[in-house]
């Protein structure tokens, strides 16, 4: 095996966001990282830079937060050559399906257009940057019936305006390799859940819900599937891939864990139940979800396989669902004051206070 590429100065784009800041926190985390990472990002309602505070704290220079948006060209290439970025891991996006359904252009734009820019950047500064890692879902690849799985060969089939603009970056990212030998590698994941996750998606939004006994509100009739993946062990296989994966290579990356939207919103109550104080009511917070209008166009189920990142570079997940949910809920009634936070845009004002623009 060759040896595993080392960089001293990675261009973490949408690291304040979910999935990106704890990449952040991980890698740092990491023994044998040594590197600067610089967190550009343009703090949308979804950035927050005070999930990275702490770790801000803690390794001093070797951490720069720079506010930024990825479709600003001449931003972007001054970051690269102030930072000397010999490495970009793109992670900003839209994310929201919900959201794309109702304002598909700000997914266009920034999902689309932002990861030409970045692409056509590491062109531009080919010989420093010498890897372009771009992190991308299972969703481009549409939806399953009840059984099989999708490799890393499945038709992509885009159903909602987020998975049809997550699909046309990955083509770029794809075509960059092909026609200028850019090196890239490129990893379409399943659902992730964890720490530092925006309330708006299925698993933090139950979880908030069901601690205040709100209504958990379930589309269509909850049988859609979802592969649920620990934050931290997404991280551990985009680590994986940007160091060990051949250029031009794209993997899959799941839990294999499948699970209907109703086992998990209800695993999520029965875990609520136990470590947080009980409704006024008495009742159980499984009687909190309501059914509510599907969403249009709903992917029925996604399965990952993921064989080909555990044969090819032994990459496996840590965590169960089971280890995975109860963590994640500990984390969000342990962290009020986060959740607090990005609920009442009082981050925003953190933001003003530290980042001018
Ligand atoms: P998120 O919405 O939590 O964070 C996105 C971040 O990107 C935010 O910090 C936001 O401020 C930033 N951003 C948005 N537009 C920007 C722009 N124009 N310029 C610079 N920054 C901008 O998203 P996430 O869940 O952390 O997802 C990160 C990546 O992982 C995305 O590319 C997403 O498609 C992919 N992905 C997510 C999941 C999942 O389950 N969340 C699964 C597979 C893949
Ligand atoms: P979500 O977290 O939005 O992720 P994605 O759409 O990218 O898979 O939704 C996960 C699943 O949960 C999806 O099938 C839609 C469903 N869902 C609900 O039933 N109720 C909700 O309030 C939300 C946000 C999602």
């Amino acid at each position: 095996m060759t040896s595993p590429r080392t960089f001293s100065s990675i261009l973490v784009t949408g690291g304040a966001g979910f999935i990106g800041s704890n990449f952040i926190r991980w890698l740092f985390a990491q023994p044998g990282f040594i590197g600067k990472i610089v967190n550009y990002d343009a703090l949308t309602y979804a950035g927050n830079p005070y999930s990275l505070d702490d770790v801000a704290q803690s390794v001093g220079d070797r951490y720069v937060f720079v506010k930024g948006d990825i479709c600003d060209v001449a931003k972007v290439a001054e970051t690269i050559e102030r930072h000397a970025i010999d490495c970009i891991i793109h992670f900003a996006a839209e994310s929201h399906v919900d959201r794309s359904i109702v304002r598909p252009d700000d997914f266009v734009r920034t999902n689309i257009h932002g990861t030409y820019v970045l692409l056509q950047a590491a062109r531009e500064h080919a010989g420093q940057v010498r890897h372009f890692h771009h992190i991308s879902t299972d969703e481009v690849f549409g939806t399953l019936g009840a059984t099989g799985f999708f490799t890393e060969d499945t038709p992509y089939a885009p159903n909602s305006p987020y998975s049809a603009s997550k699909a046309s970056s990955d083509h770029l990212v794809r075509a960059y390799h092909e026609t200028y030998g850019l090196p890239t590698t490129l990893s379409n994941c399943s659902n992730n859940y964890g720490p530092y996750q925006f309330p708006e998606k299925l698993v933090p939004l139950m979880i908030l819900n069901a601690l205040e006994g709100k209504p958990l509100p379930i589309y269509g009739d909850g049988q859609n599937i979802r592969d649920w993946l620990y934050v931290t062990d997404h991280c551990s296989a985009i680590w994986t891939l940007v160091t060990r994966a051949p250029h031009g290579s794209t993997y899959n990356v799941g839990g294999r864990n499948e699970l209907t939207n109703l086992t998990v919103v209800g695993e999520i109550c029965d875990l609520v139940d136990r470590m947080a104080p009980p409704l006024p009511s008495g009742a159980p917070r499984r009687s909190l979800m309501t059914f509510v209008k599907d969403r249009p166009g709903h992917d029925r189920r996604y399965a990952i396989d993921c064989t080909r990142i555990e044969h090819d570079l032994g990459w496996r997940p840590a965590e169960t669902w089971q280890t995975g949910a109860a963590a994640t809920v500990r984390w969000y009634l342990d962290h009020p004051d986060w959740v607090a936070q990005v609920r009442s845009g009082e981050y925003q004002n953190w933001i003003a206070t530290h980042y001018s623009a």
